[in-house]
């Protein structure tokens, strides 16, 4: 087993990552974080399984060069279609953001409508449908795929009037539908939240999954007695960044996201790994 206070590994394909990160920071103060944003190789939505399998082994296997205690898989598309298998070859513990996103969608609906965005991999694996009837078979979940969110979103257009009008097109059957609950099925959509839920109306109650992930993750350190033990103060360093390209665009983003200052994001070549 590994040092309890060794860090928590999070990745995602590039910033989206970071809203879940964020949510571990607010709930596990304690806990250290080694994030790896895939910025060379985004978007993954629109890539096969079987990319998307190897870019995630790389990144588990760079996550354990830097000694992670567990790893939380801080993509919908990865968690989709790579979280299995990942599970199968490592005896590192792993959480991804589905399993949790489904279960609070599911306690949340009133009418059993259920809408999910997400990448085109994310909605045709229909992962999120088969957990959420596994959890309650009457409830009907609608998914759909918004491609253009995630570029929109890496290029920093979060209230922007073209992001309006592509959440309008994509929104817009959704609403036809009469879902009450919309998961935002992509660890990038929160970073859009208000224009989604400007369009959804207040009626409709969005789900970002992190939160319930970071509380997985707590729950999961506790139950296996792994939590972060140090002294506060030893703790300055805690957080740590890195991407597969262009760190400074990335660093930029991340401070706007994360209010804990980041104070460096490394570049490394992934597919050494
Ligand atoms: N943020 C990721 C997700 O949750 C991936 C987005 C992408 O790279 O397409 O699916």
């Amino acid at each position: 087993m590994r040092d309890r206070n060794a860090p928590v590994g999070v990745f995602d394909s590039g910033i989206g990552g970071l809203t879940v990160a964020r949510e571990i920071m607010r709930q596990t103060p304690g806990e250290r974080i080694v994030y790896f944003g895939d910025t060379a190789r985004l978007p993954y939505g629109s890539k096969s399984q079987e990319t998307i399998l190897r870019y995630s082994r790389q990144i588990v296997r760079f996550l354990n060069t830097q000694r992670v205690k567990a790893i939380v898989v801080a993509c919908n598309t990865a968690s989709a279609y790579a979280l299995d298998e990942l599970e199968k070859e490592t005896d590192i513990p792993m959480i991804g953001v589905i399993r949790p996103g489904a279960r609070t969608a599911a306690a949340s609906s009133a009418n059993g409508r259920i809408g999910v965005i997400g990448t085109e991999g994310t909605i045709a694996s229909g992962i999120y449908t088969r957990y959420i009837e596994a959890i309650d078979p009457k409830i009907k979940i609608t998914g759909k795929a918004c491609p253009l969110f995630v570029p929109l979103v890496e290029e920093g257009l979060w209230q922007d009037p073209v992001t309006d009008e592509i959440a309008r097109r994509y929104l817009g059957e959704l609403i036809d539908i009469g879902i009450d609950t919309l998961i935002l099925g992509c660890t990038h959509y929160p970073l859009i939240r208000s224009t989604v839920g400007k369009i959804m109306g207040d009626k409709v109650t969005l789900v970002n999954p992190a939160y319930e992930t970071a509380r997985e993750l707590k729950a999961l350190l506790k139950e296996r007695d792994m939590e972060n033990d140090e002294k506060p103060g030893i703790l300055d360093d805690r957080y740590r960044f890195y991407v597969s390209d262009a760190a400074e665009k990335f660093k930029r983003f991340a401070n706007s996201i994360i209010k804990y200052g980041i104070l460096s994001a490394r570049a490394v070549n992934i597919e050494e790994y």
